[in-house]
């Protein structure tokens, strides 16, 4: 009995050491992932982040994307709220006008102007949701998040990507921060979503995982957030829940 106790846990902690973070196998994000452009930036393991945060999403409000490139997290987010029968509007945001950094990469790799690379990735987004999540397109707002949030504190009305007036405003349940990943935007994002996110709403920080080096890392391990938010999951990125 020992023995095989013994066997039990030595398998668990090698397969700890292996797999050490947390996958939901998922049929949607498989088919995505291998028909759509961009894919690879939602890592499977947010996948586990994501549903156990709509699982659990304390109200109704609203919840918020920050940074959507092509798609792929947009979708991810639209599919849980979809399986988990929640009602909560999402609202997504990009200008698609990318960081400096990437222009330079991209004109330097791909041989591209900024500007066909934004029309090319705007253009992959459209796509990407018109097939993916067509019967439950987010309110998409073309706008830096600053921006966003000037007219969310404001409750201004907008005109969203599809050509629909929508009306920002008000508490957020949950929001995937994905967006410019220079510290000072994230503390401005995570700042800005803080002031209206609810007890016992998420916020999840992409690439906020420590082994790799961004702004997004350094404000998570900085650890400011400690005193409203509680960690959920580090898997290998960020899922806080609001305490207080
Ligand atoms: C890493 S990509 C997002 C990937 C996406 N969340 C996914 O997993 O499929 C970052 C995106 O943030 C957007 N972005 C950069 N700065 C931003 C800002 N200040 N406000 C909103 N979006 C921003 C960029 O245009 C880019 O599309």
């Amino acid at each position: 009995m020992l023995k095989k106790l013994l066997k039990r846990n030595t398998y668990r902690s090698i397969r700890r050491k292996l797999f050490p973070f947390k996958r939901l196998p998922d049929e949607f994000y498989d088919a995505l992932y291998v028909s759509i452009n961009g894919a690879p930036l939602f890592i499977p393991e947010n996948t586990y982040c994501v549903d156990l945060a709509v699982r659990n999403l304390p109200t109704d409000d609203p919840v918020i994307e920050i940074g959507s490139f092509t798609g792929m997290s947009t979708c991810m987010l639209s599919h849980f709220l979809e399986l988990h029968q929640r009602r909560n509007t999402l609202f997504n945001v990009d200008k698609w006008e990318f960081e400096e950094k990437e222009k330079q990469y991209y004109s330097r790799v791909l041989k591209v102007t900024p500007e066909t690379m934004k029309h090319y990735i705007r253009e992959s987004f459209i796509r990407n949701l018109q097939l993916c999540c067509g019967s439950r397109l987010p309110a998409t707002i073309e706008l830096f998040s600053d921006d966003f949030f000037e007219c969310w504190n404001t409750r201004s009305s907008l005109v969203d990507l599809w050509g629909r007036t929508v009306m920002p405003g008000g508490p957020i349940s949950f929001a995937y921060l994905d967006g410019n990943h220079q510290y000072a935007f994230v503390k401005r994002d995570f700042d800005n979503v803080s002031k209206w996110l609810v007890k016992d709403g998420f916020i999840f920080f992409d690439d906020s995982d420590p082994a790799i080096k961004s702004g997004v890392r350094d404000f998570v391990q900085e650890g400011s957030w400690k005193k409203e938010y509680e960690l959920v999951i580090k898997n290998p990125n960020y899922l806080l829940r609001k305490i207080r």
